[in-house]
């Protein structure tokens, strides 16, 4: 049977960055949850869909051909066989996720596709309800934090990278707003699951996160 570890965490708390090296290190692959909701929220916009309409998105992510591949050390997420990446954390993307995310049908069927992915190998999983909802028995989890100033800091360098035109105070504000729409959420809403190892990663690195959670697989017996 595969192993699934499972990271939990609010936006930018270094879930991706951290999952993806640490998966790297144990041999395992990587899966970010949140890429899944992105991928079937940038779908609906594309093809003008109502964001607002539960069975139209519940049908998205029916049919949902997502995929991850690594290619040069990255991980690149593929809908439909193109590269789509570079357009998952578009403003627009951003904004509608957390709604479509909250309507039950969709988590449902989400939940589907991730207990689908990490059955078939050992596997990083990365999201807001992984050790809650979607893999409970996994023998190890961890929840990320990092205060909400670092977090909108990170953030904010990524979005000016790609020469999106946002302030760092709005980046915080719409931070805010999208922890609290995640966290009131009727279906599994986000929170620390209760056997979690809590990671406050606001003054660590990547790799000095990376190495506390190495030592935790350890310790786990799971190496
Ligand atoms: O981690 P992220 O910012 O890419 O997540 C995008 C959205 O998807 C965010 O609103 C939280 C939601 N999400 C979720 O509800 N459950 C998950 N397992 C992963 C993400």
């Amino acid at each position: 049977m595969s192993e699934v570890i499972t990271i939990d965490g609010p936006t930018s708390s270094g879930k991706s960055s951290v999952g993806h090296l640490f998966s790297a290190n144990i041999g395992f692959q990587f899966i970010d949850t949140g890429a899944i909701y992105r991928a079937g929220s940038l779908f609906i916009l594309e093809n003008n869909l109502s964001t607002a309409d539960e069975n139209v998105c519940a049908k998205v992510f029916e049919n949902l051909n997502v995929e991850f591949k690594e290619i040069d050390g990255s991980q690149r997420i593929f809908l439909d066989g193109k590269d789509i990446t570079e357009k998952l954390h578009l403003p627009q993307v951003t904004k509608v996720v957390p709604i479509i995310a909250a309507f039950p049908k969709v988590r449902e069927l989400s939940k589907k596709i991730q207990r689908k992915i990490g059955s078939l190998q050992n596997t990083v999983m990365t999201g807001r309800d992984i050790g809650t909802e979607i893999f409970p028995d996994s023998k190890l989890k961890i929840f990320l934090t990092a205060s909400p100033e670092i977090r909108a800091k990170r953030r904010y360098e990524q979005l000016k990278q790609k020469d999106l035109d946002i302030s760092y105070e709005k980046v915080l504000e719409e931070m805010l707003k999208r922890d609290e729409a995640d966290s009131i959420r009727e279906a599994s809403p986000f929170r620390k699951p209760d056997d979690a190892v809590e990671i406050d990663t606001t003054n660590l690195t990547t790799k000095q996160t990376v190495e506390k959670m190495l030592e935790l697989f350890k310790a786990r017996g799971l190496s």
